[in-house]
């Protein structure tokens, strides 16, 4: 029986990354529908639930995906409220990599340091990588701070977070490098999440820092979020901080995300989001 994935994305063009991984992790055939909401999709889950044996329901599976993760959490609900005992699909929620990106950040950030305790700030946080990963690093123990250009948008993503998690972040505006790099001032942790070819520090707003330990970047478009690093920097030391480039973790992320979807298919009951991502990657990392 074939393995079939339904990418359900919130944007109107399905993610092609999304459609090669879901391949590469080992779905038979992947079927991508885009502009979906909770009010579209009631006929397309019905078509996952009701048409195979329970036995064999494993082979079909859901990824939710799309740039926005708000958008993407309510499709993730919604789709699992058409499911009823012996009847559904396993799901996964993934926008924007943001779920697998972020799981694989700080999970190679807990290689390296401990995080209990620790202050953290994400860097151009505002995004759904950078929201997920305060997340976790927030359920971790880590005290963490979101920047973004604008206090509101900052806010926003602590609101959403703590909605979702029940986790405490600070919003803090920082609409420059120099600004940013006042934000670290007391960092032990950094991870720079923001749109992709967007520098977010220089070298000089780091490279003599006494509190800062790990750096990450997650974008991998030059110029890079943190100058004076590189994108294959895997764990290494820069300056007496530990160094994660977007390639050196994301390794990680991509094996991880191909591990998540082939999980999809054990059986028919996975739900797969940020906690049980999380759990994954550290057990990877
Ligand atoms: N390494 C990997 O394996 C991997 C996998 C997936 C994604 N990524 C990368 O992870 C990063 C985060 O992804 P995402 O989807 O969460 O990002 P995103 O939503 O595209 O952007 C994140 C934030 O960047 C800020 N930003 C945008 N333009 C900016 C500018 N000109 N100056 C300063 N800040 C700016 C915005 O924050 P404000 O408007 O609030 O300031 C935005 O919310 C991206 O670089 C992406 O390419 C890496």
């Amino acid at each position: 029986m074939k393995k079939l994935l339904f990418q359900f994305d919130t944007d109107s063009h399905p993610s092609s990354f999304d459609t090669v991984v879901a391949y590469d992790g080992g779905a038979d055939h992947v079927i991508p529908h885009g502009g979906l909401t909770p009010d579209n999709i009631t006929s397309l889950v019905e078509g996952t639930i009701f048409t195979r044996a329970p036995k064999d329901k494993k082979n079909t599976a859901i990824f939710v995906g799309g740039s926005d993760i708000v958008a993407g959490q309510e499709l993730y609900i919604a789709v699992q409220k058409h499911f009823f005992p012996g009847f559904q699909v396993s799901v996964m929620l993934d926008s924007n990599g943001s779920n697998t990106t972020a799981a694989a950040a700080v999970a190679k950030i807990a290689t390296s340091t401990s995080l209990s305790g620790k202050k953290a700030v994400i860097l151009g946080g505002t995004g759904p990588v950078g929201q997920r990963a305060a997340a976790m690093l927030a359920l971790e123990g880590a005290d963490v701070s979101i920047s973004s250009r604008h206090i509101f948008s900052a806010e926003k993503a602590c609101f959403s977070m703590k909605e979702r998690f029940n986790v405490d972040l600070t919003p803090i505006e920082a609409a420059d490098c120099d600004a940013r790099g006042e934000a670290i001032a007391d960092a032990n942790i950094v991870l720079a999440t923001g749109a992709a070819g967007i520098e977010l520090l220089k070298t000089e707003h780091w490279i003599d820092n006494p509190n800062l330990e790990v750096l990450v970047d997650a974008n991998a478009t030059p110029p890079l979020g943190l100058g004076g690093t590189d994108m294959l920097d895997k764990g290494i030391n820069r300056h007496g901080k530990i160094i994660w480039g977007a390639i050196g973790f994301g390794t990680l992320k991509l094996a991880l995300h191909r591990a998540c979807i082939a999980k999809l298919f054990e059986d028919n009951k996975q739900a797969l989001d940020a906690e049980l991502i999380y759990k994954l990657a550290k057990e990877m990392a």
